[in-house]
């Protein structure tokens, strides 16, 4: 799974790739805002339906928003939109034990859910930044008893993000929905990263667990510049592309 965010590189994305996630890591990567916590239905609306117009034959997974699901009647209304307003196949849920029984009322309302455990973006302000789980007896614990609980409720299957490779292996070989890891080791059934990490388009850092598979921001700078120094040198536009 891959995340997209406009219609362009969903489209490039679309059949090289299992799932396409349109995550609100756009709040950051394409927003450039500092985290996740204000992309709202709107924005994740708008970026949803660009990624569907782009890749019609992917399996394409919306994120709901931070604040769009605190209780089951507005996470059903919430997520309904993302059904009647866009083409996206599921929404991802974020939150263990204590969303269960809103994975459970969405998913008994015809709604497919992705779960979403480990380290999760949108309580990083609550639990005072971003923290790999799974390091203590209890957290290891915490994290098991979430998974548990969302494939419980009816998710169809789990993102877990940030925690130690030995606790993903385990919660793989205990869930029997399929389990996308992010930072969780190669002991998963798929894995997922962010878009503009994975193709180096961000160049401010990189997390230790991404690969850059292309470094597009060096391509990018590069050809800009090109075309710069070749317009005013005048080797371009030339003959071929003129009318
Ligand atoms: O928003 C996102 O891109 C995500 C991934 C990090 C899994 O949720």
């Amino acid at each position: 799974m891959i995340t997209a965010y406009d219609s362009l590189f969903a489209n490039l994305f679309d059949g090289n790739i299992d799932l396409i996630l349109v995550g609100d890591s756009l709040n950051m990567s394409f927003r450039g805002e500092n985290d996740t916590l204000s992309a709202n239905m709107e924005v994740m609306l708008y970026h949803t339906k660009a990624v569907c117009n782009g890749a019609k034959n992917s399996f394409i997974v919306a994120d709901m928003p931070f604040g769009t699901y605190t209780n089951k009647t507005d996470a059903l209304k919430n997520a309904m939109r993302f059904y009647q307003e866009t083409n996206a196949d599921c929404v991802k849920i974020e939150g263990g034990t204590e969303k269960a029984e809103t994975v459970k009322y969405l998913s008994e309302n015809g709604i497919a859910v992705m779960g979403h455990i480990g380290l999760m973006p949108q309580s990083f302000r609550s639990e005072g930044g971003y923290f790999v789980k799974g390091k203590d007896e209890d957290s290891r614990k915490k994290v098991l008893a979430d998974a548990i609980a969302i494939e419980n409720a009816g998710a169809f299957a789990i993102v877990v993000e940030g925690v130690k490779e030995d606790l993903a292996k385990e919660l793989t070989e205990t869930l029997k929905i399929p389990v996308i890891g992010i930072g969780a080791g190669k002991y998963v059934d798929g894995q997922v990263l962010v878009w503009s990490d994975m193709l180096g388009f961000f160049e401010e850092f990189t997390p230790k667990f991404v690969k850059q598979y292309l470094q597009g921001g060096k391509l990018v700078k590069e050809s800009v510049r090109q075309f710069s120094d070749e317009v005013k040198s005048g080797e371009f536009p030339k003959t071929e592309h003129t009318y």
